[in-house]
């Protein structure tokens, strides 16, 4: 089969890209709206990119009535956020909180997350989350009249005791669990792991 994007709808084309890419990481962005109320919403169009300066990027699309989503306004107003990582336990969690609510309810209490305060940004972490990162903004792209891509510098990390080896800085894989987007509502577990020849870097 063959395929020109440009003769696809932007359905499809999306349907393409999200069916093919798979598993993307989860990224919970959680950021604390004008009035006030805690805000977080799962994001799947991310990752991590650079680390120096350590990046990540997220890519957002509009609300259903075309407004910008409630996590970009924040981004926008503030040039910080916080990305909240995905694991098993808080799964189901982070799905809910993917409701497209008024800026007045907090996801937060409707997923059941707790509140974590940041080091270095404003905005509220999520206590649940197994690792969050505190990012200023550091770029905005805006793409077409539906997408903005945001790219943001890591400026703390904050992870389970236990998770990270202090000295060698080394990721516990037996204590850690994220799951990964497949699409629409599909994900996955990382259970299956497997080794190929070759070193680990140092
Ligand atoms: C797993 C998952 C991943 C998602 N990824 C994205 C994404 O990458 N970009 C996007 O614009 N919306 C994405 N969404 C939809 C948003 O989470 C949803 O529109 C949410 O209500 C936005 O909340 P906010 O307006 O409070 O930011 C995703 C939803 C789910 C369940």
């Amino acid at each position: 089969m063959e395929l020109s994007p440009n003769k696809l709808t932007t359905l499809e084309r999306y349907k393409i890209l999200t069916g093919l890419v798979f598993p993307r990481p989860i990224a919970l962005v959680s950021t604390r709206s004008e009035n006030g109320v805690a805000n977080c919403a799962p994001y799947s169009w991310f990752n991590a990119i650079c680390e120096d300066p350590p990046l990540v990027i997220v890519s957002f699309g509009a609300r259903k009535d075309s407004k910008l989503k409630h996590s970009l306004i924040n981004i926008l107003r503030t040039e910080e956020f916080v990305v909240n990582l995905v694991d098993e336990d808080i799964a189901n969690s982070m799905h809910i909180s993917s409701e497209e609510v008024p800026e007045t309810v907090s996801e937060f209490e409707i997923a059941g997350f707790s509140e974590a305060p940041c080091t270095v940004v404003k905005h509220p972490r999520i206590a649940e989350a197994p690792v969050s990162f505190e990012c200023k903004l550091y770029k905005r792209v805006e793409v077409g009249h539906m997408r903005d891509i945001i790219l943001g510098e890591v400026v703390h990390v904050h992870a389970r005791d236990g998770l990270i080896d202090p000295t060698t800085k080394r990721v516990s894989e037996d204590d850690y669990w994220p799951v990964g987007r497949l699409y629409g509502t599909r994900y996955c577990t990382t259970r299956q792991r497997f080794n190929l020849p070759g070193e680990l870097p140092e």
